[in-house]
């Protein structure tokens, strides 16, 4: 047995599942249309929901930061790294959400490790959405706290464990806008259900910030709920066109992250010159009123229409709209022929969503234009023969 067979099997097996995956290259900004080898193809499943990902002011801050501040940070935030486009920014998001402080960390991923490794603590109780994002989960997993799951709606299970006087400390956490399903949690269910109990709630805002809400902080903010919140978590990397995650909340919460959140102690800070882009991408976001308009008028047109000819968009109300085929080579099949054709569609795959739910996961941007959106489902009827 050569070295590394054990891996090189357990790959085969993958691809013989149709479960691999590869990389896709690009060659170009990333915007509604991007290049791959020479060829232009139409985007549809990247989170660059506001089209910031290559806006010419975020750029120049992105610029203008490296001359001031150079590139690299050099050192984790305790120890030399803390530069201040991380302060500015850490105090533009807190000041956004209404809450009192704000940490920024190098991605969402890590956002959540730290606040769902850190804050709950043995003894207490994690209740998590099924569906929640792979980094809640990975993170529950990892703190000292019990996690048990629900279902969407399955408020009676939610009630039967926070009645459980066995636990300190109750924490429900769930995505405000299912990256998968590209449905909504229902905050204001949760809200009266953490108030009767006296739990915490801490919502992932990773699709909703930048797309819902006033100014855009995200779902809690367009409900009206943003102060019944506890703790807020999102990313840079979505909307914003940035790189980065971050977490809202009271002082206290954030002090006690930056002394014992082991994914913000040891790791190098976020660039300068990430979060001088940040800064500005939030910016553009509080008064992109027009844009999250358009958004929303661009998935609302392209989901009635999948769904007018009979394609399983599941429970999506978003801009996030998965087109549900079930079988993974069918799926990996009419991800394929749609890049022949002429776009970019990544087949989802289990582990990512539940096996015999494969899906082509459709995300909309506001730069869209009806034409593309016409082309795709045009090629997808085509494909599918309907
Ligand atoms: C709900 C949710 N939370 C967190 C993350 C992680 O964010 P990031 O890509 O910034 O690590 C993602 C996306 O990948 C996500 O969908």
């Amino acid at each position: 047995m050569s070295d590394f067979d054990f891996l090189k099997n357990e790959l085969s097996e993958l691809e013989q599942k149709d479960l691999l995956r590869k990389l896709v290259c690009i060659d170009s900004p990333v915007g509604p249309v991007i290049r791959i080898e020479n060829t232009e193809k139409v985007l549809f499943c990247s989170n660059n929901y506001l089209n910031l990902a290559n806006d010419s002011q975020i750029i120049a801050a992105a610029k203008g930061a490296m001359e001031d501040f150079g590139y690299g940070s050099a050192a984790s935030r305790l120890i030399s790294g803390t530069i201040s486009p991380h302060i500015e920014l850490e105090k533009k998001l807190a000041s956004m959400f209404g809450k009192e402080a704000g940490l920024v960390f190098p991605t969402g991923y890590m956002t959540n490790l730290a606040v769902l490794g850190t804050l709950p603590q043995k003894g207490d109780l994690i209740l998590l959405d099924k569906l929640d994002h792979a980094s809640i989960i990975d993170a529950a997993k990892d703190s000292q706290a019990e996690f048990r799951t629900y279902q969407r709606t399955q408020f009676d299970r939610i009630e039967k464990f926070l009645s459980d006087e066995k636990y300190n400390r109750k924490f429900i956490v769930t995505e405000s806008i299912f990256s998968m399903d590209g449905d909504f949690a229902d905050l204001k269910k949760l809200v009266e259900i953490k108030k009767k109990y006296n739990a915490y709630l801490i919502i992932d805002e990773a699709h909703a910030f930048g797309c819902m809400g006033d100014s855009g902080a995200g779902l809690a903010e367009e409900l009206g709920l943003l102060s019944e919140i506890d703790i807020v978590v999102a990313t840079l990397s979505k909307s914003a066109g940035c790189m980065g995650g971050f977490v809202v909340g009271d002082k206290c919460v954030i002090d006690y992250l930056i002394n014992k959140a082991r994914a913000f102690i040891y790791t190098t800070s976020p660039l300068p010159s990430n979060s001088a882009a940040a800064i500005c991408a939030v910016e553009i976001i509080k008064k992109a009123k027009n844009k999250r308009a358009k958004l929303k008028q661009n998935a609302d047109y392209l989901r009635e229409k999948l769904q007018s000819l009979g394609f399983d968009t599941g429970a999506s109300s978003s801009h996030i709209i998965p087109v549900i085929i079930g079988d993974n080579k069918k799926t990996l099949e009419l991800s394929k022929q749609l890049f022949e054709k002429g776009f970019l569609v990544v087949a989802i795959r289990p582990p990512t969503v539940a096996p015999g739910t494969s899906r082509l996961r459709i995300s909309v941007q506001c730069e869209h234009t009806k034409k593309q959106m016409d082309n795709l489902v045009d090629c997808l009827r085509g494909i599918l023969g309907r």
